[in-house]
């Protein structure tokens, strides 16, 4: 009685309904293989590494505080020890100046000494040491990922 069409088993409605019903289905399990998929993929960040090279230690006087305006760091020198010290503000990330015996904030004022420690201003921490090691081609090698205590030298 429901099929209009003498001779054929099925209409041309019953058809495309069930076919429509077949694409669905298929589509459900496509999105749903798909997204099984993804999840066994990590969502991983891949950042750029942190180390830079300096140039080599003899290049840097006994007694000299480097500025590598590039990296944002001062590499400090004293006799053979070498250390360094980030150049971003802990307050809101200027980059702080060489000031007499530490350094200066120029934008809202706050004051380190030269071992980093806040002497004044808004600055809620200390400016952070970064490790300081030697490459194989015997460049000074800094890690900015790896934060050291202030009293810790690199000794060459
Ligand atoms: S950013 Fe250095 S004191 Fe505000």
């Amino acid at each position: 009685m429901n099929d209009p069409t003498p001779g054929n088993g099925v209409s041309r409605r019953a058809f495309f309904q069930l076919s429509l019903g077949w694409l669905a289905g298929l589509f459900a399990f496509g999105a749903s293989a798909v997204a099984a998929v993804r999840f066994l993929v990590p969502n991983v960040l891949f950042e750029p590494s942190e180390q830079f090279k300096a140039d080599k230690p003899e290049d840097y006087p006994d007694g000299s505080v480097t500025f590598l305006e590039d990296e944002r760091v001062f590499l400090i020198r004293k006799g053979n020890t070498f250390r360094c010290l980030s150049a971003v503000c802990t307050h809101l990330g200027c980059t702080v100046n060489r000031a007499e015996n530490g350094f200066h904030c120029p934008c809202h004022g706050s004051v380190f000494d030269d071992q980093g420690t806040v002497k004044g201003g808004p600055a809620p921490r200390a400016l952070t040491w970064f490790l300081v090691t030697l490459s194989k081609d015997g460049r000074l090698l800094i890690d900015k990922g790896q934060p050291t205590a202030p009293e810790q030298y690199f000794v060459l």
